[in-house]
């Protein structure tokens, strides 16, 4: 059991071989926060971190005594106004108007395993030796409400995953305004922040400044975790970097609106909360009700950001993206939005399906427009039946042809939104998200559909399950097109209406584990414009997520680049498009495109019956690429080794996991010449072990491509190359190393 709890000091000890979390029962009966880090030794007290000191204009907890103020102390799960005055981890606005509480530790459990979260993503266990859970109970006499803290240390992972339970116990109605699903005091704020933020088509970009006094925040207000800011962020030390240093890591498994923040006071004490954002949010308690907080996850790594990562990803992909696809090798697909977008034929697809399969792809993914009258983005969400006058046979007929030519099918889906010219909102205008007496907005002529009702989630499952039931379809991509504007629910009362973000959520995860329990064999792909829900959250339903609308490889590397500070390469779509590309209008070599697009779940979007022979030919290449490494770049250990934030020249390189076989990805934007011989130091190999270069008859010891580094040098440094191998903008490079034996 890796958690101690010591009766004499009231504290507690959650520790594995890596990492340590002491938490103390106080004497106002609330708790304090002693340590999060590396592992440190049990001992019977660490009674002498808490801060007990006099300091004019602060306020005491005791009468007469100058010492106890929860403003000096570190706490787990702090409210607001009694002696402390940062940002607090929740509040409760009761009937009397007043928000002041006071959760007094009742009692604790510990025990083997982890507890599933009701209706919620998180992170889970297959045996209960794999983590232990700490549950503490506290409670508010005056307003009769129970408070759960709930803590999970992963044995072998630096994880501990965290959540809150709030339980009305009493009669009288509360009001939950705030209700973060992890807090933690900093001792100091000697760190760098990190957050991952964009916009549509430039999603996650890695950004980075010192941690100041005051408050420093990420959110969404959205209804969708969003492009513009990722519910994710690390800190790290100044020193540390990519391989080593002191780092944390913070990511919500949540979908929705969320709020990521550090507020550092003027003691430099840096206060971690994460959880639902609370800006529009309140949730109505009412006798007997409860609120469960989504899970918050936080990782520590002394071995810079790619330890923090690497914990993430190990995590994400074996323990919250579940079912039969979790861990079989993805299959390479063909969409066929970038090919024909609205434009299509049954003709043209099974065209586009069969030059496929002779290129050796496995799965044709048929994306918007099979279904209602929808033609182009104005008409047919909601009705989720084939068009029979572009279909004849239906998707059933078509899913027939498909399979019928040996492949996979699959088929594009928007499932909570509506357009107005549908048959679904001429029937059910009242199931659209909008506030009464208000003009409502459109996102792309369409409007959101009220998950917060069930009915509404039970109306589109029965819709899907028909169609799941009568087709062969494989594979089914989520997609999500605008954010919630008006936000306002027909079917909930007054006192409910700031739950309809959550509620919405609620719905979203309801409808998809619907779909996964009655069909496990399908390989969901989420999807929001890209990578507008790309989140933790989601992962637990789907175990990839088309990680941006942006297909062009070169800006494909700074978004995959950046994904990966928090999540799997296995999570990542990623596809070879067309030049020039539809997003920047550039023109990359289909070598480069093939060569980021590799890292990711491969597959292409592009017209192939369109191509040259030359080109099939290369495709024929990626193609047996992805089929003999991807089960290496899915479950490999990933090191970003140079940033394309900061770099012309960028790599990354994945490792397997007996260190026998590795790929280096080397990237350069643009050629320069007479330019440095260059080399790249790589990671995680075995230093004793010889590699061999593919494609060479080079050789060298993991510790000399660790230490001196892999020569990456090409044409531009004046070395004499083969036709092909002269670089240009855009220009790429795979090395595939092998251990010899
Ligand atoms: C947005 C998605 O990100 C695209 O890949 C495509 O599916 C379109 N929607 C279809 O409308």
């Amino acid at each position: 059991m890796s958690i101690i709890f010591n009766e004499e000091s009231k504290e507690f000890h959650l520790f594995n071989n890596n990492i340590s979390y002491i938490i103390k029962i106080l004497r106002n009966n609330q708790l304090g926060q002693l340590y999060f880090g590396k592992k440190i030794h049990q001992r019977d007290s660490y009674d002498y971190l808490l801060e007990n000191a006099y300091r004019p204009m602060s306020a005491y907890v005791y009468e007469r005594e100058y010492g106890f103020s929860l403003e000096h102390i570190k706490q787990e799960y702090p409210s607001y106004g009694t002696t402390d005055f940062k940002y607090p981890a929740y509040e409760i606005l009761q009937k009397n108007g007043s928000r002041i509480t006071n959760f007094e530790y009742v009692s604790h459990k510990i025990y083997s395993g982890k507890p599933k979260l009701k209706g919620l993503p998180a992170t889970y266990i297959e045996d209960s030796s794999e983590a232990d859970t700490l549950e503490i109970t506290l409670f508010d006499s005056v307003i009769n409400a129970e408070l759960v803290l709930i803590y999970t240390i992963f044995n072998n992972e630096s994880v501990i995953a965290r959540s809150c339970r709030f339980i009305n116990k009493g009669k009288e109605n509360l009001e939950l305004t705030n209700a973060m699903s992890m807090c933690l005091d900093l001792p100091d704020c000697n760190y760098e922040w990190i957050q991952l933020s964009g916009a549509w088509a430039r999603e996650r970009e890695v950004k980075h400044r010192k941690l100041e006094q005051g408050i420093q925040a990420v959110s969404s207000a959205r209804g969708n975790s969003s492009h513009n800011h990722n519910p994710f962020i690390a800190l790290k030390r100044p020193n540390a970097d990519e391989f080593q240093g002191e780092a944390l890591g913070f990511s919500l498994v949540y979908s929705g609106n969320f709020l990521a923040q550090v507020e550092v006071d003027t003691y430099d004490v840096s206060r971690v909360l994460m959880g639902i954002n609370p800006f529009g949010f309140t949730w109505h308690l009412g006798e007997g009700e409860e609120f469960q907080t989504p899970e918050a996850v936080m990782v520590y790594s002394d071995k810079g950001m790619n330890g923090v990562s690497q914990t993430y990803h190990k995590l994400y992909r074996t323990r919250l993206a579940r079912g039969e696809w979790r861990d079989k090798v993805r299959p390479i697909l063909i969409n066929n939005w970038e090919a024909t977008y609205f434009d299509f034929t049954e003709d043209i697809l099974v065209d586009i399906a069969k030059t496929a399969k002779e290129d050796g792809i496995e799965l044709f993914v048929l994306d918007d427009g099979w279904f209602g009258t929808r033609c182009s983005d104005t008409s047919g969400l909601g009705d989720w039946y084939a068009n029979i006058n572009r279909l004849p046979n239906g998707i059933s007929g078509l899913s027939k042809k498909i399979e019928g030519l040996g492949m996979k099918f699959g088929l594009w889906f928007e499932l909570e939104m509506v357009n107005k010219d549908s048959d679904l909102y001429r029937n059910h205008p009242e199931w659209v998200i909008k506030t009464p007496n208000r003009s409502v907005s459109h996102g792309r002529n369409q409007y959101v559909l009220d998950f917060s009702n069930p009915e509404v989630v039970d109306y589109i499952y029965q819709m899907v399950d028909k169609i799941l039931t009568e087709s062969n379809i494989s594979y089914i991509k989520w997609d999500m097109n605008r954010s919630i504007t008006e936000c306002y629910s027909a079917f909930l009362p007054a006192h409910r209406q700031g739950e309809v973000f959550h509620r919405y959520i609620l719905g979203v995860y309801d409808l998809y584990e619907r779909l996964i329990n009655k069909h496990p064999y399908i390989l969901f792909e989420s999807c929001a414009s890209g990578g507008g829900r790309f989140d933790a959250g989601m992962m637990y339903y789907a175990p990839q997520c088309w990680t941006s609308d942006d297909s062009d490889a070169v800006e494909r590397i700074k978004i995959q680049y950046g994904t990966s500070y928090a999540y799997p390469i296995s999570s990542m779509g990623a596809h070879v498009s067309i030049t020039p590309n539809h997003q920047l209008f550039r023109n990359t070599p289909l070598e480069t495109r093939g060569n980021v697009a590799y890292f990711g779940a491969f597959g292409y979007e592009l017209d192939l019956t369109k191509l040259s022979e030359e080109e099939h030919e290369i495709i024929k290449k990626q193609v047996e690429f992805v089929k003999e490494y991807r089960e290496l770049i899915q479950k490999g250990t990933f090191f970003r080794l140079q940033s394309p934030f900061e770099n012309n020249i960028s790599a990354w390189m994945i490792v397997s996991e007996d260190k026998k076989e590795a790929i280096v990805a080397y990237f350069k934007v643009l050629n320069d010449v007479n330019c440095p011989l260059r080399r790249m130091k790589l990671h995680g190999l075995d230093e004793n072990l010889v590699y061999s270069i593919k494609g060479t008859n080079n050789a060298h010891y993991g510790s000399e491509l660790m230490n001196l580094g892999l020569i990456t040098t090409d044409s531009s440094s004046g070395q004499v190359v083969e036709e092909g191998e002269r670089c240009a903008d855009y220009w790429s490079k795979i090395y595939v190393l092998k251990a010899e034996i």
